[in-house]
């Protein structure tokens, strides 16, 4: 369905501007904005070529593997599936495959980007023979040891972070009855940070969660877990908010301030690992604007929030989006459109990295321009 446009436009001759330029050179992308307003980095997820959204899709894979690894836009990348989750490192117990994770890991190196390994401990995208089993405690206690041991392991030192546990919550900040929860309660987490941090010292260890963006139950929820590790004495280094949000409902620029430094508040770094901003198609100029605002206010409440340390969008390129698949008569979730143009919501985040969502004079900052201090991790 997307391939006449992309075929089309594959065809045109590409800009001479993209002919041997590097992300080295001049270019002012999303990641250039990000430095100076002083994060880390302003990255996309990328699935590997020719798997699940991308499949069939070839036509565009020139044009987009400019804008994911030469163009400057990105100074990091997380693999979106294939290349750590349980499902495919795992597929059977004590069968390790780290053959498709490392497609978008020695693409990252190659091109300098930095890399954030997703996710460990999850209930979804979980190999099957571990849901299949009736597990003792002390049976399931191996089996996360060796799978972080082993999938953490093979990756040592190339992860910037790792989100350890994905998705531990319920909305109401209560656990969700995974069956890791259901064999082992909040222990899971803890042996799951635990063994981490022995495995990939350097790497920083992270709770990652959606709905986490503005104050709510569930933000309480994983402050609670943050303190669980720390009283246990374990290492826990930041809280990925995933950020898939809606251009019609997403929250204010100061509900993320106040969700992102309860976080900072308490020592950890934030990240926003898996914005988007999808809208109920078809794309008009009013939902576009919706979701430029939605998108200027997460990435200026993370300018603004001293801790908040990058920016990570669950791919940019549409029609390579998980949007319209999970979620039927939505999409248009990302940053460019199928032929490659920009979504107004472009300039909404170099808007928002450029520091005009700080107020002129007053405010959040010590003076325009300045992010929040009084948080740092
Ligand atoms: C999604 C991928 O983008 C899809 O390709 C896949 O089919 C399902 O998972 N939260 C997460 C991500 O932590 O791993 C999910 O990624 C999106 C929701």
């Amino acid at each position: 369905m997307h391939l006449p446009s992309v075929a089309s436009l594959v065809l045109a001759a590409l800009p001479a501007v993209m002919a041997g330029k590097s992300k080295d050179c001049d270019s002012k992308g999303l990641d250039y904005y990000a430095k100076k307003a002083g994060l880390k980095y302003f990255g996309s997820a990328t699935d590997s070529p020719g798997q699940r959204e991308r499949a069939g899709l070839e036509a565009a894979y020139s044009q987009y593997d400019y804008i994911m690894w030469k163009s400057g836009e990105f100074g990091q990348t997380t693999p979106t599936n294939g290349e750590k989750k349980w499902l495919f490192t795992e597929p059977e117990q004590g069968v390790f495959n780290f053959t498709e994770g490392e497609i978008v890991t020695s693409l990252a190196k190659k091109n300098g980007l930095i890399l954030r390994c997703h996710a460990l401990v999850w209930h979804s995208q979980l190999a099957p023979w571990v849901e299949a089993t009736n597990w003792t405690a002390d049976a399931l206690r191996e089996v996360i040891v060796s799978h972080i041991t082993n999938v953490a392991g093979h990756w040592k030192g190339q992860c910037y972070a790792w989100d350890v546990v994905n998705e531990a919550l319920n909305e109401d900040g209560t656990y969700r009855e995974s069956l890791f929860y259901q064999v082992l309660g909040e222990e899971y987490i803890k042996l799951a940070f635990e063994t981490a941090a022995k495995v990939d010292p350097h790497a920083k260890l992270y709770y990652n969660d959606y709905n986490l963006e503005k104050p709510s139950p569930k933000t309480e929820g994983a402050a609670r877990i943050v303190k669980m590790l720390r009283d246990a004495g374990l290492k826990i280094d930041g809280v990925g908010l995933q950020a898939h949000l809606t251009a019609e409902g997403h929250p204010t620029l100061d509900q993320h301030i106040d969700a992102i430094a309860g976080f900072t508040k308490l020592g950890v770094e934030v990240a926003l690992t898996e914005l988007d901003i999808r809208l109920q198609l078809p794309a008009n100029e009013t939902n576009l604007a919706q979701q430029k605002e939605g998108y200027k206010n997460i990435v200026g409440a993370c300018v603004q929030v001293e801790g908040c340390i990058g920016v990570t969008l669950w791919d940019f390129y549409d029609p390579f989006s998980w949007v319209p698949a999970v979620f039927p008569g939505e999409g248009a979730a990302g940053l460019w459109f199928e032929d490659f143009s920009k979504h107004p919501a472009y300039d909404g985040i170099v808007e928002a990295l450029t520091n005009k969502t700080i107020p002129e004079g007053k405010g959040k900052g010590k003076g325009k321009g300045k992010r929040r201090s009084a948080y740092i991790a």
